[in-house]
């Protein structure tokens, strides 16, 4: 049964809330009959001139656009008294500040409030058929038992906790937990090696415990999850303590460290084993009154140099954004069930399974598995049995099903499906089209949505626009609110023409944007605000049309994108093997992945070693050490690869060669030896 949590009555939507957007919005007569057009309740009486007068007013009236959806859309113990103290030159970020709030009040107590009853997530596990369904009400009660569980084992507001688990109603309930107590989680990629694990928790010193599950199932296949944490533990002094949850009925040893988080197991009415943290614990926990600025949560991702850099969010300003992008861009309304395929290891997972779902109330999809298991069908088998009405996933799993036939789609009933999202690479044309024409019947807007771990949120994307606003294949197109992004030239120079490209920049802040790296706010300030400065730089490059609409062309430094999954060239190449003198890798376009990774690889003088051998090693290690997603498609291995007079490899000749794009090799004359093009040309050639 579930009991009230410690929610008191000043988190109750204070009368902020029931005021209309518009009276917080001093601006002309028709911009206030256009924000009327914003407020749910208003929502479908504007026309396309009000949308984008509202998008205007965002971003020339930033302030007052977001004062306004704060209070209206946050619930706040302390209202705050700066909207926002923000200078981009140095990398200063602050909004809503004097503002207090609990960001798992807003995810669960208020929703609990109104409807105790409505469904939060629905846990579609990798067994077919299997999925199960948690309240908001026993959402909260599972996040107040498990926040509980943390403050008894000692963590505290400030402190940081490392979430190692495959996407499940455990792991968001102990994201939200970690909320609840004030203090900061740190998810990490359940598919990320013990390496790759280590030190993501190494570099937080603050990072004491971690919690984990005995194995992971993921496309009938089982993982050793807690083995890993294991082998990771080994370099990690600093951990006190393991909590480990079952997902499987297998066993694992336990050390000293380990605790068992569930201490009961309860038959459901539906005889599926549901998961009860430690029964003794209270239900009701006593939420952390959190300042707008405290940090919310860590979340690695790769950059241009060797080192995986920790994004800080913060509460409010990313709560916020995920919350109105969430219902904006996929035009969700309330009692809509909302489908997103991500691992909650990644910023589509924290932002769009749990956090801007749950913001809203909205019951939300937890997808353990994969798009081909058991079969190609399974996206539109689960479509129909939970009766999705907004589907979100990546054009890497788009391309792979349209290869298996649409009678893999047809077979299931859509009709609930309203829009298609698409998120984390360029979604070529033709996924595009079967993506509309066959998943969505031609009915449903194909929403290709460009953002980042950085941004917090969706900053481009063809909506909220007009519904019947066109939408270009494989354009991100437009803007968000309070989203006002700029090309710049070689030279730094704003582009102010259309029909041009150059590297994509944002002129404002918005309130979702991540505000430092952890550990080093230097890194920080020259990733992204040096390159352009008074601006922030996303390290892509886009095309704007004609019509201003934006397209992404794709990452402008040494990040390369495969399956979605973002990875450092210099991540790979920091692999060391005692047989390599050095190596270079490069992305190439490859027609499932978007991306495959191509390593050039030379040996050390007098190694002699068989080339397939070493291959293979070399595989396992990168496994091993990342992931097996950054395993290289091909290593070729050469004499020596091409390099400028200073000695710098030159990677633009590589990428052409693995495009086998000859003709775009370019000026080769800074090349040392331009002979060393050849042979890795000839090697190339070879390799295919
Ligand atoms: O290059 C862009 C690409 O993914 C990068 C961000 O990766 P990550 O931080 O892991 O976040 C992925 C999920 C938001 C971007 O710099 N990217 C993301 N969305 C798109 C995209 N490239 C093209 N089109 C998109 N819609």
């Amino acid at each position: 049964m579930w009991l009230p949590c410690g929610c008191t009555s000043k988190y109750v939507a204070s009368s902020f809330a029931r005021r209309t957007l518009a009276s917080y919005l001093h601006v002309s007569g028709r911009s206030r009959c256009n924000v009327a057009a914003f407020m749910p309740e208003a929502a479908g009486l504007e026309g396309v001139s009000g949308r984008a007068a509202l998008r205007e007013l965002s971003v020339s009236n930033s302030e007052s656009f977001w004062a306004a959806v704060a209070r209206h859309r946050l619930c706040w113990s302390t209202p705050f008294h700066t909207v926002q103290d923000c200078d981009l030159s140095r990398g200063k970020i602050k909004w809503f500040e004097g503002g207090k709030l609990n960001v798992s009040v807003n995810c669960l107590d208020r929703h609990v409030h109104t409807c105790p009853e409505r469904v939060a997530l629905i846990w579609e596990r990798d067994e077919r058929g299997s999925e199960m369904k948690y309240t908001y009400g026993e959402l909260l009660e599972m996040t107040c038992r498990l926040g509980n569980l943390l403050r008894r084992h000692g963590v505290k507001r400030g402190d940081c906790v490392t979430i190692y688990m495959p996407t499940c109603p455990l792991a968001v309930a102990s994201m939200l937990a970690c909320a609840r107590i004030g203090a900061a989680h740190n998810v990490v990629f359940a598919g990320f090696s013990a390496d790759a694990l280590a030190e993501r928790i190494r570099d937080g010193e603050m990072l004491l415990l971690i919690i984990t599950v005995n194995q992971g199932v993921r496309g009938g296949k089982v993982t050793e999850l807690k083995k890993t944490v294991d082998t990771a533990m080994q370099s990690c002094p600093t951990v006190k303590q393991v909590f480990v949850a079952m997902r499987t009925d297998n066993p694992v040893t336990m050390t000293a460290r380990d605790i068992a988080m569930e201490e009961v197991r309860e038959q459901k009415a539906n005889q599926i084993l549901e998961i009860q943290i430690q029964a003794v614990e209270d239900v009701v926990c006593e939420p952390a009154v959190m300042n707008s600025e405290d940090v919310l949560f860590l979340l690695y991702t790769s950059g241009s140099t060797g080192k995986p850099k920790g994004l800080v969010h913060t509460q409010a300003g990313y709560l916020l954004y995920a919350a109105l992008t969430h219902r904006y861009v996929f035009s969700y309304h309330d009692g809509d069930v909302f489908g997103c395929v991500a691992d909650i290891g990644w910023i589509t997972g924290h932002s769009y399974v749990v956090y801007g779902p749950l913001a809203n109330g909205a019951t939300t999809v937890l997808f353990e598995s994969t798009p081909i298991y058991p079969d190609p069908g399974r996206y539109w088998d689960m479509v129909e049995r939970l009766k999705i009405n907004q589907f979100y996933g990546a054009p890497t799993a788009i391309r792979l099903l349209l290869k298996y036939g649409d009678q893999w789609v047809n077979k299931y009933d859509r009709s609930t499906l309203k829009t298609l999202g698409s998120v984390g690479e360029p979604i070529n044309t033709e996924a595009w089209e079967w993506y509309h024409r066959v998943v969505g019947d031609g009915r449903c807007p194909v929403v290709d949505t460009w953002w980042q771990t950085e941004t917090g949120g969706i900053c481009i994307a063809p909506r909220p626009s007009d519904p019947d606003a066109e939408i270009v294949p494989g354009m991100a197109m437009r803007p968000f609110f309070g989203i006002n992004p700029v090309l710049m030239d070689t030279e730094g120079e704003v582009l102010t023409s259309n029909n041009t490209s150059g590297a994509l920049c944002m002129a404002q802040p918005w309130p979702g944007m991540a505000r430092t790296i952890h550990n080093n706010h230097q890194r920080f300030i020259d990733t992204y605000f040096q390159p352009y400065p008074g601006y922030f730089f996303t390290g892509d490059g886009a095309y704007r049309s004609e019509e201003g609409y934006y397209q992404i062309t794709g990452r402008l430094d040494d990040v390369i994108n495969v399956s979605g999954h973002r990875i450092g060239t210099a991540e790979i190449e920091d692999v060391v093997c005692p047989a390599v003198a050095e190596s270079a890798v490069v992305g190439y376009t490859h027609s499932i992945k978007g991306q495959g990774v191509y390593a050039f690889v030379v040996l050390k003088k007098g190694i002699d070693v068989q080339e397939a051998d070493l291959s293979r090693q070399l595989n396992g290690m990168v496994s091993e050490k990342i992931a097996k997603y950054a395993s290289p498609d091909f290593i070729q291995f050469a004499k020596r690869l091409p390099k400028t007079r200073s000695g710098k490899i030159m990677r633009r000749v590589l990428r052409k060669v693995v495009e086998s794009d000859l003709e775009g090799l370019g000026d080769l004359s800074t090349l040392d030896d331009p002979a060393a093009v050849q042979e890795i040309i000839q090697g190339h050639e070879k390799l295919l």
